[in-house]
């Protein structure tokens, strides 16, 4: 039997995995998919604490747009507890018209305009600041419950000293509710695997809930990290990419149900169609469309005349030039 507190029973983490944040690619409309194909919880991109407080519009836009059916929580980042604590405040206000269920702190982002000033994964160098930071959300957010999503360590030397768990205990000190482990080192960045092990250190460590992240593109992908882990959850990044249906997959496998079939080429076109309908009434068609390249190319993963269908996505400009490609996508699976 699985220990979830309040959030984690708020979050449903053991009936089925959540949408993890991905920064140009977990907008509104693909939280409200997802949400709608069985994520038990959605998380935005991740927004910059600094810019929001600022009143900067495009971060406020990045908040916007709720969960669909699913709750929701935000994804905050920044290295300066001050400013963490001003965007909480902030976001608590409005947490009724954001439909907040929860705030996400980002412990994990590679990315050198991340780690340079301090923040995402670089906060595992620095777990003094990580727990001051954790605390500044915490007594910021007027009672929203707070989350934090980190890696396993820097490198592989602090993986090795155990990083992770100081800052997953200093967090839970802190107030933090749950934590999300991805099972990769910052060098590692996005490959190759995952340590399972060193997740599963985090949640021997801590008393609040944990959900395992890495590499999960099927049910039996889910099912084998959470018994690797013993963690309480499962979140999906890049295999929920063109592949809405892998959470009703993940729902049924641990209500020990049949998993679903894949969808038909059929509907995988249709949903796509109706993804990117979404991302262009959400912020425009072109904005959307530059941004719905990546999606549709990921909808056609796994099909005949791959390249082909790569260089048609990538090239749409309108809503109506998707037609065009899923046109070559059916022509190229009929060619004998
Ligand atoms: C394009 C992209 C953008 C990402 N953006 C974020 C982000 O904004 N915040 C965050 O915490 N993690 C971000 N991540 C990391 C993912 O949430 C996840 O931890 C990582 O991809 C590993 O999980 P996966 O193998 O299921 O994709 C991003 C990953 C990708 C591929």
């Amino acid at each position: 039997m699985k220990f979830l507190n309040e959030l984690g029973t708020l979050l449903k983490l053991d009936k089925g995995a959540s949408l993890a944040p991905m920064a140009g690619a977990t907008d509104a409309s693909m939280r409200a998919l997802c949400a709608e194909y069985g994520a038990v919880y959605t998380v935005s991109e991740m927004i910059s604490a600094q810019a929001l407080a600022m009143g900067d519009r495009k971060s406020a836009l990045l908040a916007a747009g709720g969960g669909g059916a699913a709750p929701f929580g935000i994804q905050l980042f920044g290295h300066d507890p001050q400013a963490m604590g001003r965007a909480a405040a902030l976001l608590a206000e409005r947490r009724g018209r954001l439909g907040l269920a929860f705030l996400d702190i980002n412990m994990g982002c590679p990315a050198p305009k991340i780690t340079g000033p301090g923040a995402g994964s670089a906060l595992l160098k620095d777990p003094p600041l990580a727990g001051r930071i954790a605390r500044a959300v915490v007594e910021n957010a007027g009672g929203i419950p707070v989350s934090v999503k980190l890696r396993v360590g820097w490198d592989e030397q602090d993986m090795a000293a155990g990083s992770a768990v100081e800052v997953a205990l200093r967090c839970r000190e802190a107030g933090v509710q749950l934590l999300t482990v991805h099972g990769r080192t910052r060098r590692e960045m996005y490959t190759p695997g995952i340590h399972p092990e060193q997740i599963a250190r985090v949640k021997e460590a801590v008393d609040i809930p944990v959900a395992a992240n890495g590499d999960v593109a099927s049910a039996a992908d889910a099912l084998a990290l959470l018994r690797q882990t013993g963690a309480d959850g499962i979140a999906v990044g890049r295999g929920a990419m063109g592949n809405p249906w892998l959470f009703g997959q993940i729902r049924a496998a641990l209500a020990g149900l049949p998993v679903p079939e894949p969808p038909t080429l059929a509907q995988r076109f249709s949903v796509l169609r109706g993804h990117i309908r979404a991302m262009c009434e959400e912020k425009g068609e072109y904005v959307a469309m530059r941004q719905a390249r990546t999606h549709a190319a990921w909808y056609m993963h796994g099909l005949r005349g791959a390249a082909a269908l790569r260089r048609a996505c990538c090239a749409m400009e309108h809503f109506t030039d998707l037609e065009d490609v899923i046109d070559l996508a059916w022509q190229l699976q009929h060619r004998g």
